[in-house]
């Protein structure tokens, strides 16, 4: 979306995640568990993308996970099995 749509609107960045220094538990351990990422440079759209789904419904299945992050984001590494795998792990609580 353009800036300017999100204008009155409250944004949380992947920053805002994290709270006094500790990961989002358990989206952001589950990446870090299932090796969800590679250079990174998808991972906070990924991240931001899956708490959105999760939100949502908290037990998709992979077929879901799968449809909704194909929605704009791309891994240019190719990390999409393991990007599943941290997403399906957080929906399950996290290890
Ligand atoms: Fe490198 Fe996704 S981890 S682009």
């Amino acid at each position: 979306m353009l800036a300017v749509q999100a204008r009155g609107h409250e944004i949380t960045t992947i920053e805002g995640l994290a709270r006094d220094g500790e990961l989002h538990p358990p989206l952001q351990r589950a990446f870090q568990n299932n090796h969800g990422l590679q250079c990174g440079y998808c991972t906070p759209g990924f991240i931001m993308n899956a708490v959105e789904l999760l939100n949502r419904n908290g037990n998709p299945s992979e077929e879901e996970i799968r449809f909704h992050i194909g929605g704009g984001n791309l891994c240019r590494c190719t990390g999409y099995v393991n990007i599943v795998k941290a997403i399906k792990e957080a929906a399950q609580g996290g290890r």
